[in-house]
């Protein structure tokens, strides 16, 4: 990795983020526009431009200090920078990984039409933001033909939730009774970093057992059928190895389990569903080169960062919402309230995240945004052009327009949708209500790569900009040994 320029004469002459592009080329780059802000902020954002240079430094020479194998410090510990360079890692072909997933996970989709994935937080959440942002919002209700020949999807292992797992279970004993048959034929991606956690390991348990009692206990179909991605140590992986697993995916060391949507944890199962990994891993190569070389005002990264910090800071705004503007980006906004929520919410500090689907949560937390404490930014995150044929308002005959929508039939639902935008933000501003945009051109696998390593490096650079380790989860573990003492007698 070439260094970063250090000196503030190679930042940008014009520090506001009016526009910052991935890369004006690229077809599909995201832009951030926080003009909207600006009111609010000022000259701060020149003041703040060197501790964000620095933290940009540490961000890019922390995952130099991970690829060295070197001792790290304490105060660093834990560190799971490996996130940042692994997209073009993959895409170099590093260890043949990513040719690795996409065979086999040709293999599984040929061989079953319903995947069961086990996984809860980082291990499941980033998989499910794929899921609806960019496969078919009806998928499992098509006809395997309508679905590009990829299974049906499921999840389990998020929850202890008796009655889900026992609906899932009950809707694979009475749907499969025939594994000879393709379209009954069912298979579990068990995904744990650790490989103890229990929500997870006792689904893997439940859904193991119905599984082998299908295909039978020592057939060779359930073995192939499961397919374990782990770290490189614990009891799944001791499991896998006993049990003859042929094919299991590793979660590196030094990528942290919020942070491993880039690794097998989310592209493997995006495969097995025809999601383009390699557009998803090309989008989250370009963002960060750009987070990595641009200057401020050009750089969405480091944009974002500055402006949600400095109206933390100086307006004790720390709730950040995040606004999408379709139901496809919903698990992803909900994937960035874990990674905000775990990363930065540590020794009294964070902001809380918030995600509202709009225009839906118009109509619920609306008035609150509108009317209430000044203690938010919003961020919308928009997609310009929609993934399938606009729906146009049909015209009626007049004696039936009592609904009085003829004014605007002939309108498409883009247009409809970009109203809404515009006059929300007009109505915020108009409060003295700070608003940012997130632009996609397209919800497509570049675009969401883009989107999510760019969250997944502010969070951490906003981490070193406040003096808090963005890595590692310790507040987590106490309602886990809580849990251990009750359930295992202390
Ligand atoms: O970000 C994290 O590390 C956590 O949210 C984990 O992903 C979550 O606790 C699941 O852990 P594991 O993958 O070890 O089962």
């Amino acid at each position: 990795m070439t260094s970063v320029p250090t000196g503030l004469a190679h930042l940008s002459k014009s520090l506001k983020p009016k526009h910052s592009k991935v890369d004006p080329m690229a077809a599909n780059a995201l832009t951030y526009d926080a003009s909207a802000c600006e009111f609010l902020i000022g000259n701060q954002r020149g003041e703040l431009l060197e501790r964000l240079h620095q933290a940009r430094q540490e961000t890019l020479a922390d995952v130099e200090l991970l690829r060295s194998g070197g001792d790290v410090p304490a105060d660093k510990q834990p560190l799971d920078s490996g996130f940042i360079d692994l997209p073009q890692r993959l895409l170099n072909g590093e260890d043949g990984l990513l040719q690795r997933m996409e065979t086999s996970a040709r293999h599984l989709r040929e061989s079953i039409d319903r995947m069961v994935v086990l996984g809860i937080g980082g291990s499941y959440m980033g998989l499910r933001a794929l899921f609806e942002a960019l496969c078919d919002p009806y998928h499992n209700e098509r006809p395997r033909s309508k679905r590009n020949d990829c299974p049906r999807l499921y999840y389990e292992g998020n929850n202890l939730d008796n009655d889900s797992i026992s609906a899932l279970v009950d809707l694979l004993q009475t749907q499969c009774t025939d594994p000879a048959d393709l379209a009954q034929r069912w298979g579990i991606v068990v995904i744990s970093k650790s490989g103890g956690t229990l929500e997870t390991a006792v689904a893997f348990r439940v859904f193991r057992e119905a599984l082998e009692n299908y295909y039978g206990q020592n057939s060779a179909a359930s073995r192939e059928l499961v397919i374990p991605i782990t770290g490189e140590q614990g009891k799944l992986r001791d499991f896998s190895q006993s049990k003859g697993y042929g094919t299991t995916f590793p979660i590196p060391d030094g990528v942290g389990g919020r942070f491993s949507v880039f690794t097998a944890v989310g592209l493997y199962p995006a495969a097995v569903l025809g999601i383009d990994i390699r557009a998803l891993l090309q989008g989250a190569a370009d963002i960060t080169e750009q987070f990595r070389t641009a200057p401020v005002g050009e750089n969405p990264v480091l944009d974002y960062v500055a402006t949600c910090h400095l109206l933390e800071r100086d307006h004790g705004m720390d709730l950040r919402v995040l606004s999408t503007w379709g139901k496809g980006l919903e698990a992803a906004g909900l994937w960035y309230d874990q990674l905000l929520a775990e990363s930065l919410g540590k020794q009294e500090q964070g902001a809380t995240p918030l995600t509202v689907v709009n225009t839906r949560d118009l109509h619920s937390r609306g008035q609150q945004h509108q009317e209430g404490k000044r203690d938010r930014v919003i961020t919308n995150v928009i997609v310009e052009t929609p993934s399938r044929e606009s729906v146009e308002l049909p015209a009626v005959d007049d004696s039936l327009d009592k609904d009085q929508l003829n004014r605007i039939a002939g309108k498409a639902f883009p247009e409809l949708l970009q109203a809404a935008i515009d006059g929300t933000n007009k109505a915020y501003a108009d409060d003295g209500r700070p608003t940012a945009d997130l632009t996609l051109p397209r919800l497509d696998a570049y675009a969401v790569g883009q989107l999510l390593q760019m969250f997944m490096l502010a969070t951490v650079v906003e981490g070193r900009l406040i003096g808090i380790n963005p890595y590692g989860q310790p507040g987590v573990e106490a309602y886990k040994k809580n849990m251990g003492d009750i359930l295992y007698g202390g």
